[in-house]
């Protein structure tokens, strides 16, 4: 576990054929650009949810008028009721996409990051057993809560737990260890799966990026942990070699935050 990155300084060794920019204006840059993908993704995954508002509304509508219909055959009204159902949880999955484009600020809840774990770690119970993944946690019981939102925190620490079950396909170990280091709360999450190469490393915090096959994963989990983190005034950083397992660590200013 000998390579750090931190996912402040995005290295586009590879896209803009630059591996050894390093100044401090470079990575405001890096940064900035970073930022501008990151509002783009944002952008295009809203107007492409508000783009199918319009039709969807309409094959909803007009299965429910059909419905509405006298003396049609019992299979017309079942395959009826099959595309209204269909359409609704379309405009379900439309919704959520738009809540999650509005890049809205998070909530400021007092939160403690062990409990946000132990939730994370139900979430994912299903997949972890299924997948024979063994946890160990090694909590700090004197944490200081912090001001957070729970429902991004909790995605935070899911896609991070999934990340790893995808990256131990025949099963492995995850320790998940919380501290306290001065003026900040740490939390780390190490697997012993197949690890990331450098140029992996580097890139994996960009959105779209993934190694995976399509049914597998999108490239936007990194990219949603690391804004969520940054909302919360924090900073994540992953080391990683082949083979030999990954860890992600954060960190969570104690400072600067309205109930400290
Ligand atoms: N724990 C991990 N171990 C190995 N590789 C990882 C790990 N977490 C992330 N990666 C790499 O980073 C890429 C981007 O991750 P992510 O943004 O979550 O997208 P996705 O999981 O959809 O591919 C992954 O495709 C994978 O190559
Ligand atoms: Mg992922």
């Amino acid at each position: 576990m000998n390579q750090s990155h931190d996912a402040e300084k995005p290295d586009p060794a590879g896209e803009a054929g630059n591996p050894s920019m390093d100044s401090g204006e470079t990575s405001l840059q890096l940064q900035l650009q970073h930022a501008e993908r990151l509002a783009t993704v944002g952008q295009l995954a809203a107007g492409i949810a508000h783009e199918l508002n319009g039709p969807l509304g309409n094959i909803l509508g007009y299965a429910q008028l059909a419905s509405k219909q006298p003396d049609l055959p019992d299979q017309v009204y079942s395959d009826l009721d099959h595309i209204v159902r269909s359409a609704l949880y379309a405009r379900e999955i439309v919704k959520k996409v738009m809540l999650f484009s509005r890049q809205v600020p998070p909530l400021r809840e007092s939160v403690c990051l062990n409990q946000i774990v132990r939730d994370g770690l139900y979430l994912t119970e299903p997949l972890l057993s299924k997948s024979r993944v063994k946890t160990i946690c090694q909590f700090c019981e004197d944490l200081p809560p912090m001001n957070g939102d729970p429902g991004q925190l909790r995605q935070v620490i899911v896609n991070l737990i999934v990340n790893a079950v995808q990256a131990m396909p025949d099963g492995g170990e995850i320790v998940i260890g919380t501290a306290r280091e001065e003026g900040a709360r740490m939390m780390t999450i190490r697997d012993n799966g197949r690890g990331m190469d450098e140029k992996t490393r580097k890139k994996c915090f960009l959105p779209f990026f993934t190694t995976k096959d399509i049914d597998q994963g999108t490239g936007l989990g990194l990219s949603v942990v690391h804004g969520i983190v940054q909302a919360h005034g924090g900073r994540i950083t992953v080391a990683s070699k082949p083979n030999a397992g990954t860890t992600f660590t954060l960190w969570f200013p104690l400072t600067g935050q309205k109930d400290e």
